[in-house]
């Protein structure tokens, strides 16, 4: 391939060995807290305490994990790959990062912004936000969680998309394919002629659309994948 292109979309699963606990796995997020309350505008403008409360737990919870070796594996890849790799996370937390990768595309936000529900500027979140903190911008009372809710159109869809179409190679790990629009990206994908692969410890809703499985814990798999796409 003359200039190949990786794309790759992580969800939960690549930072479940890390401490960090999954949506819809037993005893999942979703199994203790019902979405409607903590993850949509209208659960905020309901009861805004509970979703900065949910936050700010998840907030502390992430600062303190440590990234593992699938997301150092992803680093690698981005430095050492010879061709395009853009990551794409549904994940919030910051551990892409910790382990050295750049330019990593948060398409659900991420716990460490916050955002003005006023005027749309986002800045680096305190490690507790509360309710009616000012927007440093607009002084409105109107800071929130810079995540992504129900209902909200996911960050950097043009982007992703541009890369999906171009793509050589696609990588979905640790994502159960329950939510779109990333659900879908593995169709965009084929489409453009791309080889799909899948990384997951259960099979996903969408395993069926991927050329490739490769089943197991992350820590194990993307390791294993990374050296076989850089000494294949
Ligand atoms: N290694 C690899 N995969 C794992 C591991 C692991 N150690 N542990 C769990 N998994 C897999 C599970 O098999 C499951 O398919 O990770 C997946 C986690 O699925 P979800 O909990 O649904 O998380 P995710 O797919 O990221 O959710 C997508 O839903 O609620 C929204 O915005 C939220 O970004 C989230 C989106």
């Amino acid at each position: 391939m003359a200039h190949p292109s990786i794309v790759i979309l992580t969800g939960a699963g690549i930072s479940a060995e890390s401490g960090l606990g999954t949506f819809r796995d037993e005893g999942g997020l979703w199994a203790q807290h019902r979405i409607e309350d903590v993850a949509t505008p209208e659960g905020f403008a309901r009861d805004p305490q509970l979703v900065m409360d949910f936050y700010n737990t998840r907030r502390a919870q992430a600062v303190e994990a440590t990234e593992n070796a699938a997301h150092r594996a992803l680093a690698r890849l981005q430095a050492d790959f010879d061709g395009d790799v853009l990551l794409v996370t549904q994940n919030v937390d910051s551990l892409h990062e910790k382990a050295g990768s750049t330019d990593v595309v948060h398409m659900h936000g991420a716990l460490n912004s916050a955002l003005c529900g006023a005027c749309d500027h986002r800045w680096p979140a305190p490690l507790q936000m509360q309710v009616g903190d000012a927007c440093p911008a607009c002084g409105a009372p109107s800071a929130r969680p810079d995540i992504v809710w129900f209902g909200e159109m996911p960050y950097h869809m043009d982007r992703i998309e541009a890369a999906l179409s171009q793509a050589d190679i696609f990588a979905a790990i640790g994502t159960s394919g329950n939510v779109y629009p990333a659900a879908g990206f593995v169709q965009l994908a084929t489409y453009a002629g791309a080889k799909t692969v899948e990384m997951n410890l259960d099979p996903s809703m969408t395993v069926n659309l991927f050329e490739e499985t490769r089943p197991g814990k992350a820590s194990q798999t993307v390791p294993e994948w990374v050296e076989s796409i850089l000494n294949g």
